[in-house]
């Protein structure tokens, strides 16, 4: 299995201090950054967009961008992502026809490819083809929207059957992940672990950190 990796939700953190809040994560043991975007049409809440991710870029430079991209058209914003310093463009599956296409165009800006499954998607909207040519499959324990959501434990099998099929992929499992849930998600093959409220909320968010990364690699 791939190594574990913990990405924390900044859709969680003060967006007022978000370059300060994502250094905070760093500093605690967090390798990757997930960054919410919506658009308003995907899901009905906007957040934030390319601009704003440049700014985190231009403060700190080698952090990596875990753009989970809620859009409806996820076509259109594969260049300004990779402008604002996207390290992976993360799109669902159910706002495009042709998957294969996009993650091309992002892998030809440099980025590394995910695709993202909603609660109510089969793991075989992912084909073996797909599957193959992306860089990280996202298996939604929430429905996308909005964060602090109770984890949906109908999702997990999603997760193994993934596994199953992509024994050396990054599978990110997404949405009230915590150390209540991530069990379970470590236990069907979960590598890449996104969790907002966990971390945030917690008086010690290095020790949930530490506790996440500790029960995938177990
Ligand atoms: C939901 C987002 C998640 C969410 C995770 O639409 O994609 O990334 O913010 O937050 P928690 O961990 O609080 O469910
Ligand atoms: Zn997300």
């Amino acid at each position: 299995m791939p190594r574990a990796i913990i990405s924390p939700s900044v859709l969680a953190s003060d967006f007022g201090q978000l370059t300060a809040e994502c250094k905070r994560m760093m500093k605690g043991g967090a390798e990757w950054l997930h960054m919410d975007v919506m658009d308003g049409h995907f899901v009905p809440n906007i957040t934030m967009g390319a601009p704003i991710l440049a700014c985190v870029k231009k403060g700190i430079p080698d952090i990596f961008m875990d753009c989970h991209m809620m859009v409806a058209q996820p076509e259109k914003w594969v260049d300004d992502i990779a402008a604002a310093g996207g390290a992976l463009y993360c799109f669902h599956i159910e706002a495009t026809s042709d998957a294969l296409s996009l993650i091309k165009a992002i892998k030809a800006k440099g980025m590394q490819a995910g695709v993202a499954i909603s609660p109510d998607t089969p793991s075989t909207a992912i084909t073996d083809e797909i599957g193959n040519a992306a860089d990280m499959l996202l298996v939604m324990t929430v429905y996308p929207g909005r964060g602090g959501q109770k984890f949906l434990e109908r999702c997990v099998p999603k997760v193994a059957e993934l596994r199953a099929r992509f024994p050396d992929q990054n599978i990110e499992v997404d949405g009230g992940v915590g150390p209540a849930t991530i069990d379970q998600c470590a236990h069907a093959g979960a590598n890449v672990i996104v969790a907002g409220t966990a971390i945030f909320a917690a008086e010690n968010p290095e020790h949930v950190i530490a506790t996440l990364k500790a029960t995938v690699e177990k």
